[in-house]
């Protein structure tokens, strides 16, 4: 066996989970017959894909307990907040929610709330929940999601509040019940957690170690996903290159998605995220060799400094990511290139961020997604004494994200005119007359249309463009 060798939970588990649903199913019965209606929840999400991810799961097995779903805090009977911990404003934000409830527990005396997600597998955070918001009911952490049915039957039959955060991190729960949010796309958990402990990062340290499901169970959710008519998918992993590591079979990435574009008839396949590190020459050749895996690629570079790549335990230097961003547009001509990027992680000088700016202006990321670096407790560069002052830090954020406007802006320019092919994935949130959709290369585009042609592959002519999105008209 390997180190941290991944194990399915046992099916008795599994077992035992459906039973305490079924025993919320005939509670939430009597519930309906008094009340006249179903018990609604409602999930409320923060953080990143994988957060939205497990709220799908979240709300599949609420369903599978006779919850219906509302869209606010107001009407909620069950109160799910799936929370995030990556920086401390995501932080501050679900504190304000959490003390938001107990109003609402005055007004709505039955309402169950309940905290799960990355927030709750820090202890600290666990503490201050139990001592000072007392309306809180459950706690669960991100390893233990598919207990929800049994920790929440203790709340409901006994009325007490219970606190689980994990027990273990080395396992997969397979087979649990998701509630999708889109007809079009889905999303599918290639692998959980990370073992890179990027010295700014809390992940590893609330999602726990890498551990890959088995190629089998990915395939038959993919084959699935195509028999309810989805047209895309998005693998996803904090690092989808470092899949199958805990695998005996020994399956990598580029092999798994080559099990996918061979086995089944997906139409676009996407993945995130790749750790500049480790992708392989044979993941950029399987992207170029697959029509359905889509022409873009998510590299978070995090600096352009090869000292500050150090400090931050990235394992790659500016030049070698450099080389990484040219072999992929040599092999993929065209690509979409994203990237995640700090600014003011401790120590970080002027020549540091210069470093970073040339290198912005160098690669021409079609967009860049920049944060400001948060300190964490409990990484290692929490604890580095030399932090940037924030004055500098804004300043050096704004220069960033001006240049990065400009070049985003640039590259949309040059599809006026041009006609682009579109999924398109249903009306638009903000304009209820257009649709929207993405192309291959993951650019959103809203546009209008004579017919709805949802879930269906369209040519729009590009009008006009935003930063970030392009505007035009079906051309069929
Ligand atoms: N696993 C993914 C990203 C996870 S978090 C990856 O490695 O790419 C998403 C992004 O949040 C990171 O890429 C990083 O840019 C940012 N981030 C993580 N920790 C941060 C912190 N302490 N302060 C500011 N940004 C942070
Ligand atoms: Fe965090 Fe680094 Fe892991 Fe990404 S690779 S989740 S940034 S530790
Ligand atoms: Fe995602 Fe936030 Fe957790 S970014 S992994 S939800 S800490």
């Amino acid at each position: 066996m390997k180190k941290n060798s991944t194990v399915l939970v046992p099916p008795e588990e599994m077992e035992k989970q459906r039973h305490f649903s079924e025993l919320i199913y005939s509670k939430n019965l009597e519930f309906s017959s008094e009340i006249g209606r179903k018990p609604l929840a409602f999930v409320r999400t923060f953080g990143c894909q994988m957060n939205e991810h497990d709220s799908e799961k979240i709300s599949g097995m609420l369903e599978e307990m006779g919850y219906g779903f509302c869209d606010g805090f107001e009407d909620a009977d069950l109160i799910v907040l799936n929370t995030c911990c990556v920086r401390e404003n995501a932080e501050d934000k679900v504190f304000g929610h959490i003390g938001g409830l107990k109003h609402l527990k005055k007004k709505r005396p039955w309402l169950v709330t309940a905290v799960c997600g990355c927030m709750t597998e820090q202890p600290h955070i666990v503490s201050e929940i139990k001592k000072s918001y007392r309306n809180v009911d459950l706690v669960f952490g991100t390893h233990n999601l598919h207990r929800l049915p049994e920790l929440l039957y203790r709340v409901l039959d006994g009325g007490v509040r219970v606190y689980e955060t994990s027990r273990t991190d080395n396992e997969v729960a397979e087979g649990v019940p998701v509630k999708r949010c889109g007809n079009v796309q889905a999303w599918v958990t290639v692998m959980y957690g990370c073992d890179n402990y990027c010295t700014y990062c809390i992940v590893p340290y609330v999602r726990g170690h890498e551990r890959s499901r088995r190629p089998e169970d990915i395939l038959a959710e993919v084959k699935k996903l195509c028999a309810l008519g989805y047209s895309e998918i998005t693998l996803l992993g904090q690092n989808v290159n470092s899949y199958g590591k805990d695998l005996e079979e020994g399956t990598d990435f580029a092999e798994l998605l080559r099990l996918i574009c061979e086995n089944t008839p997906m139409r676009r396949i996407r993945f995130m995220t790749s750790h500049p590190k480790d992708i392989s020459d044979r993941l950029i050749d399987v992207i170029a060799e697959f029509p359905a895996i889509c022409n873009q690629l998510h590299l978070p570079v995090q600096s352009g400094s090869t000292r500050l790549l150090k400090r931050m335990n990235r394992h790659y230097t500016r030049e070698q990511y450099l080389e990484t961003v040219a072999k992929v547009r040599g092999r993929n001509p065209g690509i979409t290139l994203t990237t995640d990027i700090i600014v003011g992680f401790p120590g970080e000088t002027d020549e540091d961020f210069e470093d970073t700016l040339s290198l912005v202006e160098q690669v021409r990321y079609d967009q860049a997604y920049t944060f400001i670096y948060s300190r964490r407790e409990g990484t290692p560069a929490a604890k580095y004494p030399d932090q940037v002052p924030e004055e500098i830090v804004k300043e050096r954020f704004g220069r960033l994200l001006e240049l990065q406007n400009r070049i985003s802006r640039e590259i949309s320019e040059g599809y006026l005119g041009k006609t682009v092919e579109v999924l398109c994935e249903g009306f638009s949130k903000t304009n209820l007359s257009r649709y929207t959709g993405r192309t291959d290369g993951n650019k959103i585009v809203n546009f209008t249309s004579p017919e709805n042609v949802t879930g269906r592959l369209v040519n729009v002519k590009i009008e006009s463009i935003q930063t970030w999105s392009l505007e035009g008209s079906v051309t069929e």
